[in-house]
């Protein structure tokens, strides 16, 4: 089934999306809560735009052998290099009638048949936001990784105490969420955190930690130092803060200075293989993919989000065959080329 089909079952069951050919920004400008990018919404629509502008080199003079793209993240087998990405208040923002619990146990159940990873997401509602997806993590063996948001420590300390004794892979903070405009208002409940920020939360959680939302080489090494796992280089899909660079174009002096000390994930406006291969050509070890995975599941449930992951591998497969690259760590810089 071609994506537009797949995306296209969510037609009448979302309100807030206009499921266009390309999800880019540009009808959802400053739509939140709706899937938009922050007020003027150029930051999501950079974010597309910027990986747009990168080339793929063609070489097809190269042996004709199988094509792999299986890899391992975090000691784990993933079938491609995609994570879905934490998408909270799914209700809310796509206008659908699905709690956040119903939402996860799809997107984690159709994951872990094909070999991928998730994140939950995370809200106000500590039991519809975060304590409902943790349970559907929970009752897939675990198999995802939990998100909070940066919250005041009271925030952080209730949040800790529903992990004890649930299974889950990771922690992941996306520390960007102190810009959210549904969460930074005069009330405020999250906040930027810095490296005794960051050491608190290891240590009161005690487990690996992933920090999303990094976009400079120095926010970087801050994580580094705090001895997190991984990274996720990320404006939060444009959500957080108008006029940033996209993520794609920060990557590689940040991989420059990681790569290889920590796992480096990268997001915002993802939407095909060869997006894919973009990515990982820029040092990025794997791709989270948010709003696409979203709608498909919500369209289809756990076979719409399967359908879409399955379209995402044949690209990643075309993309490399036609670029003379056989498995995954083939893909290198020198297979892309940047234009104006
Ligand atoms: C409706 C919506 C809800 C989101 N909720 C969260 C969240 O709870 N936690 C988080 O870390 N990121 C959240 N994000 C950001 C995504 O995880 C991701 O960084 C971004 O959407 C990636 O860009 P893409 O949607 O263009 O692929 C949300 C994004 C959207 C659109």
């Amino acid at each position: 089934m071609d994506k537009q089909s797949i995306f296209l079952k969510a037609k009448g069951k979302v309100k807030n999306c206009r499921i266009c050919n390309d999800c880019n920004g540009v009808a959802c400008r400053g739509e939140i809560p709706g899937l938009g990018g922050k007020d003027s919404g150029d930051s999501f629509i950079r974010n597309r735009t910027m990986i747009k502008k990168i080339k793929l080199n063609m070489d097809v003079l190269t042996m004709s052998s199988p094509i792999s793209t299986e890899c391992h993240i975090f000691n784990e087998k993933f079938s491609i290099p995609v994570f879905v990405a934490p998408i909270a208040s799914v209700a809310q923002n796509y206008g659908c009638e699905l709690s956040d619990y119903e939402y996860n146990k799809m997107v984690i159940e159709a994951c872990k048949e094909f070999g991928v990873m998730s994140f939950t997401g995370d809200g106000i509602d500590i039991e519809k936001h975060f304590n409902g997806p943790l349970k559907a993590i929970d009752e897939n063996d675990g198999h995802g990784i939990v998100t909070m948001k940066p919250w005041v420590n009271e925030g952080i300390d209730a949040r800790a105490k529903l992990l004890k004794d649930k299974k889950f892979k990771m922690l992941a903070m996306d520390v960007d969420s102190a810009g959210l405009p549904l969460l930074s208002g005069n009330d405020i409940l999250v906040e930027t955190k810095d490296l005794a920020g960051l050491r608190y939360v290891k240590n009161k959680t005690n487990q690996k930690l992933i920090i999303k939302g990094v976009m400079s080489v120095p926010a970087a090494l801050d994580a580094l130092e705090a001895k997190a796992d991984a990274i996720v280089v990320s404006n939060h899909g444009g959500r957080v803060l108008d006029d940033t660079l996209a993520p794609i174009e920060v990557l590689s002096n940040i991989s420059s200075v990681v790569k290889g000390k920590m796992t480096i994930l990268v997001d915002g406006g993802i939407r095909n293989g060869n997006d894919i291969f973009k990515c990982l050509a820029l040092g990025a070890d794997g791709v989270l993919i948010g709003r696409p995975c979203a709608l498909a599941t919500i369209g289809d449930g756990k076979q719409g989000l399967y359908d879409l992951l399955s379209e995402y591998k044949k690209e990643l497969i075309q993309a490399m065959k036609m670029t003379g690259c056989h498995k995954i760590t083939d893909i290198s810089r020198s297979c892309i080329t940047i234009t104006k």
